[in-house]
Order: C-alpha cells, then structure tokens, then sequence
C-alpha cells in the first residue's frame, strides 16, 4: 500500500513539476510573448488602462519565474506544503478563468506553454483540470513525496533556481529568445510560407480501383496495374493537412499604400527589414548604427525597408529625429511584433528566407555586416544544449554531492551504532508523568490544587517523576511552593524570540527565571490554533535549551492522517524539523511526547499496542540520528485521553515511559491515580 502511493505521488509530483517547468521555461525563454499575452488579456478585459507601461512585462517575468520556482519546488521536494499550497491557489484562480475563455472566447490561445505549444482553449480547461486535481492530491499528501535534497541544502537549491531564472529572463530580454518558436525563426522560408498560406495548399493522393476476376483493388501511380485489370474509379484524399503557419497574415504596404508583400519576399539576394512595431515607443539609441547600416546596404546593392505599425504623423517624427532616408512601409502591430521581439529589431532575408535576427542591442556595424551575414547560427539543439549546462549540470552535481555527503552520515551514524552497545533498558530509562494545565485555574486555585498534590507525595513517594505544566502566571509561585518537594515545574510555551519588543510574549529566560525546570513545547493545540511551524518550534527548543530548560516535545498526527496511515511520517517530519539538529549534547534535556492528535480530550485513546508501534518507530527515528544508546536512554511518554483507568496497560509497554495529562492532571486524585500506575 505503502509503496503504491509514493508511486502514485511520485506521477502527480511529476506531472505538476514537468508541466510548471515547461511552461516556466517557455516564458522565460520569451517574456515579450506571454508580455503580448497579458496586453490582450487586458483588452479583452476590458483593464488596459490599469496596465500601465512596463506593467504587463513585469507581470509576465514574474509569472515565468514563479512557474519555474514552482516546478523545481515540486520536482525535488522542496517546501513541499507550500509550493503544493500555492500550485493550488494558482490553480483554483486559473481554472475558473480558463473555462471562462473556453466559454466566451474572448482570447484565442491562453498562450500557457507560450508559442512553443498553443492549446485551444478548451483543451488548456481541461489540462487545468487534471492539473487541479493532482495539485489538491499533491497539497492533501505532500509528505508522500520525498525530499530530493536535504532540508539545510533547500535553499542553496531555491537561491539558484531564482537567480537563474531572473538571469535567464534577462538574457533573453536583451538579447532575442534563446529559442524561437515563431514561424519567423532563423532558417525559415517565409516566401514559401508566405505562399503556402495564401493557397491553403495541402498535399493529395489519387489512388486508382481497377477490377480483375470481381476483385477490387486500390493503385497508385507508381504501381499501376497492366491491361488485364478494369478501371472503375478514382479516389483523392489529402494525405498531408494544409499548415497554417501564420506568415500570410504578412501585409507590406508602402508609402502610397500599395501591397509590396510579394514584391519584398520575392526580392533575389539580401533584403534588410527593420521591424520597429511602434516609432513613438522604439530604441532610438540605435539611430546611428541604421543610418550607417542603410548607407552601407545601398552601395552594396542590398533592399532595405522599415515596417512599422505607426501612423504618419510617428514616421514624420522618426525621419526628422534620426534624418531616415530609408523606404517605410506599413504592416500590422502584431504580425511586426511576432517577426522579432525587439523595438526595432533587423531582420535579414535572403531570397525569402530568414538568415539572421538582432535585437537593438546588437545591431550590426557595416564593417563586420558581411562577416556577420554569414555567420552560421547555432542550432535548437546547440542552444538547449546550453541551457543544460548552465542550470542542470551544477544542478546535478549539486544534488549528487548532497546525496553522497547524506549516505556517507547515514553510513557513519550506523557504524556508531554497531559500535555501541545497548546498556540500558526501559527500567533504567527515567520514567515520567506530567500534567498539562492547559488554559486551566487561577492563581488560586492553581496553589490549591499544588498544594494537595504536594502534600499526597509527600505522604507516599511517587516511582516516577512528576512534572506540572502550567500557566505562565503560577510558575514563579508553584516553583516556590514546590521547591522541597519531588514535583518539578514546567511551563507549557515559551517565546521563539530572546527579549524585546515582543509584547504578551514570555521568553525562555523569563521561565527559567521563576524557577521552573521544563517547557512543553510542539503541543498540537499551539501549533494548530496559534500557526507555530517547525521553524518556530526549532527557534523556541533552541532558547529553551540555551537558558537551561528541558523541553517536553510534542508530536502527533491527525485523524485524518492516521487514517491514511501516515503517523510515522508526520511523527518523523516532524522531529526533522524541530529537534533532530541538536547534538547529542543537548538532546540529553529532551524528553519526547507523542499525541495523536485524536485522542487529545475526546475520550478515544490509542490502544496500548498502537502507542508501542509508534513509540518504538519513534526511537528508531532517535536512534538513526543519534545512535542506539541515545534513543535508549529518551524518554518517551504517551498523551491523549490517559487516566487512571488505562494508564497501567499503556506504561506496561516496553517502549513508553510515562505520560503527558491534560484533563486527568486537574484533579489531584485523578493525576495522583496515574502517577500509581507506576507502582
Ligand atoms: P488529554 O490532553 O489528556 O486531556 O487528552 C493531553 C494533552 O493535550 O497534553
């Protein structure tokens, strides 16, 4: 069972982090495209004007970005709660939106996965769909999915990914995308495309059906039968679809409005294009280097135009801002920007097909031109090839030597293990019963009932020792009355933080200082009701054991985990992340609770043979990390609806040592009746 739902997560993980990925990739490789994306959104949202300039850029890197983080968080395991939180979230907003789309069609492609794989939209409903529902799996198990790298490696991991990802946008920003995924790509023939698209020209096979003997039968051309057989008829079927690749949307006009299209693509030789989509807005840094480029192109006997999208009036500006002498045509904004994402951009075409692209910053200069004309560009391959190299390759060296640095600890823990033999036992392991007061009596009533519980040790000596978890306001006088008997004081929370500007906070030195000896800290109520993480609670055993507190640690699962049979992960995940960086040193003031959670106040307690399992399993955890003596010598005491009446069975158990009391710990006779059942 176990074992298929790490492989059932392992799919989810999978396909959540390869698709979060993909996508990531694919608009960091093109942000202007997913930033065109975002502008069509607002247009057809009607919320262009709350997209200021530069707005809808910024959201397109960020959004590559975060889908990046997301799919490399998924991927290795990294935060698994909140990533698998947040791809929810994102999902749930997503989803909607998209049947929206599917629905009114109000933008044509969602452009998810960028140009690289346009979806319809009731194709990318239904992927969000799938997706949705793997991330709720995803977020409702996450301790399925294993941790690729080691918690303190975490961040080195999730530091490289963001500054990867923020330099990777920034490149292809500034140079022109890494990979092109237009029909205007280095290499392609946009002549042919160009004519392609106009004749909507698929490919068609005849096929011929001759009759022998009452015997049909289909030929081609090329294997048409002899004399013998009888034509009876034709059939034409379009073997190859007709491609719409988008290049016939191209419409040059020149100055007197005439369609030039055909007449520049069909130009014989180079032909320059500059492609600035918009005059007003584009890069007029690079006035100079074009004027030198036009005059170099007219004695080399090479065309040149620049396309624009702008009126007139933009035109009349640019040629007296930068003294253009060159041919301007007109073509559409979105047709101009998908030939090159850089305003303005050059686009070379030799005899109708693409040979080279620049972005405005790095034009050419015409004593190189021809040099750079020539120059051969590097294939798809070549530059994924490159892609590989700067991230995945550190990436993987990174993870093996994480990998390899953890089995050499694990190696090195278990030889101490061997080495060390087992002295004691459970009857030489310190055996513990401590009440937990939770939000329970005054002051006074607090005294009273110390004060009872006082006197009846004091009449018969307890075999274990006995522990009162109370409020902050009775621990300075409970130490006080307490001081000559066996009963030790322990406060049930303390703050994460030294001293300060904390207000209602009471620090670890605070406690110490009344006198009290314990804290309970990690109880379920505190890290339910008042959101304490494992990194808190980490914080707060540290304090604790800096200002010479012994920390009672709680752990536990929920029903709902237990009923998923996820105890010993919650329990182990648990310690991970809290405890288990003490050194050994300090893991000597530990004492272990274990709570499910479900049988704290309701009644229900575990069965003794259900709190031995997880007890036991709980001191393996121990003994993994700190060797076999350590984790023999950790007390580990039960909690959850323990009394009197089931105290005897529970503590007859080889692996528990006592208990945490919370409801049985407010009445003196009660907690007194389960401290006997050490007797
Ligand atoms: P309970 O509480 O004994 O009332 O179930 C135990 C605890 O929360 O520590």
């Amino acid at each position: 069972m176990q074992t298929i739902k790490y492989i059932a997560m392992g799919v989810v993980r999978l396909v959540l982090g390869l698709t979060f990925l993909f996508s990531g990739v694919v608009k960091l490789i093109d942000p202007h495209g997913t930033q065109y994306k975002i502008e069509d959104y607002g247009s057809a949202f009607g919320l262009s004007a709350f997209l200021p300039d530069g707005l809808p850029l910024a959201l397109a890197c960020a959004l590559a970005m975060m889908e990046f983080q997301l799919g490399i968080y998924l991927l290795l395991g990294i935060r698994r709660r909140l990533a698998s939180t947040v791809t929810v979230i994102f999902l749930m907003v997503m989803t909607p939106l998209t049947l929206y789309l599917a629905l009114r069609n109000p933008v044509t492609d969602c452009g998810c996965f960028g140009d690289a794989l346009v979806l319809t939209n009731w194709q990318t409903f239904l992927k969000n769909i799938v997706l949705l529902a793997c991330a709720c799996l995803a977020l409702r198990y996450y301790r399925w999915m294993p941790r690729l790298v080691t918690r303190k490696n975490q961040w080195t991991v999730a530091l490289y990914s963001f500054a990867f990802s923020a330099l990777f946008a920034g490149y292809n920003l500034w140079q022109l995308p890494l990979i092109d995924f237009r029909p205007y790509h280095i290499g392609a023939d946009i002549r042919q495309a160009w004519y392609d698209d106009q004749q909507g020209s698929g490919q068609f096979q005849t096929t011929f059906i001759m009759e022998k003997d009452g015997v049909q039968q289909e030929f081609t051309l090329e294997d048409y039968p002899d004399s013998t057989w009888t034509f009876v008829d034709t059939r034409t079927v379009e073997s190859e679809p007709a491609k719409h690749t988008g290049v016939g949307e191209l419409i040059i006009q020149d100055a007197s409005g005439d369609d030039i299209t055909e007449a520049i693509l069909a130009d014989e030789g180079y032909t320059f294009l500059l492609v600035a989509p918009y005059l007003e807005k584009a890069d007029d840094g690079v006035m100079g280097e074009v004027l030198a480029l036009y005059d170099h192109c007219m004695e080399a006997g090479y065309a040149f135009y620049c396309l624009t999208a702008s009126g007139d009036e933009a035109i009349r500006d640019w040629k007296e801002m930068t003294g253009a002498e060159y041919p301007f045509c007109t073509a559409d904004a979105i047709v101009l920007k998908t030939m090159i994402r850089s305003n303005p951009g050059l686009m070379l075409l030799h005899d109708g097909r693409v040979v080279a692209k620049w972005p405005a910053s790095s034009f050419p200069w015409p004593p190189q031109l021809e040099q750079q004309m020539e120059q051969e560009v590097s294939s798809v391959e070549e530059r994924i090839a490159g892609i590989l190299c700067w991230y995945i390759l550190p990436m993987m060296l990174f993870l093996l030597i994480d990998a390899v640095s953890l089995a050499i600890s694990k190696l090195k823990i278990k030889h101490t293990h061997t080495q060390t033999p087992i002295k004691t036992t459970k009857n030489m392991r310190k055996k513990i019963v401590a009440g937990n007061w939770k939000m329970n009596k005054t002051l006074q009533e607090g005294v009273a009932l110390a004060t009872e519980l006082k006197d009846m040790m004091a009449a018969e000596k307890p075999n274990c020792e006995v522990i009162i978890g109370t409020p902050f306001i009775h621990l300075a006088t409970l130490s006080e009355l307490l001081k000559d008997s066996v009963i030790a004081v322990s406060a049930e929370n303390c703050a994460n933080k030294e001293s300060g500007a904390y207000t209602g906070e009471v620090s670890a030195a605070m406690v110490k200082s009344t006198g009290a000896e314990y804290v309970i800290l990690g109880h379920s109520e505190r890290r339910e009701y008042y959101h304490e993480t494992p990194e808190i609670l980490k914080e707060k055993v540290d304090l604790a054991l800096a200002n010479g507190l012994k920390v009672i640690f709680c752990i536990g699962e929920s029903l709902a985990e237990r009923e998923a049979n996820q105890q010993e992960a919650v329990c182990k995940a648990e310690l991970e992340g809290s405890v288990f960086h003490l050194s050994a040193e300090q893991w000597k003031n530990i004492v272990i609770a274990y709570e499910p959670i479900w049988a704290i106040g309701t009644g229900k307690t575990a069965t003794a043979e259900q709190a031995e399992e997880i007890h036991a399993y709980i001191r393996r955890c121990v003994a993994d990390v700190y060797g076999a003596q350590v984790a023999d010598e950790t007390s580990i005491l039960y909690g959850g609806s323990c009394k009197a009446s089931n105290a005897p069975e529970l503590f007859g158990k080889p692996d528990i040592d006592g208990g945490l009391i919370g409801g049985a710990s407010l009445k003196a006779p009660d907690f007194k009746g389960i401290i006997d059942a050490w007797k």
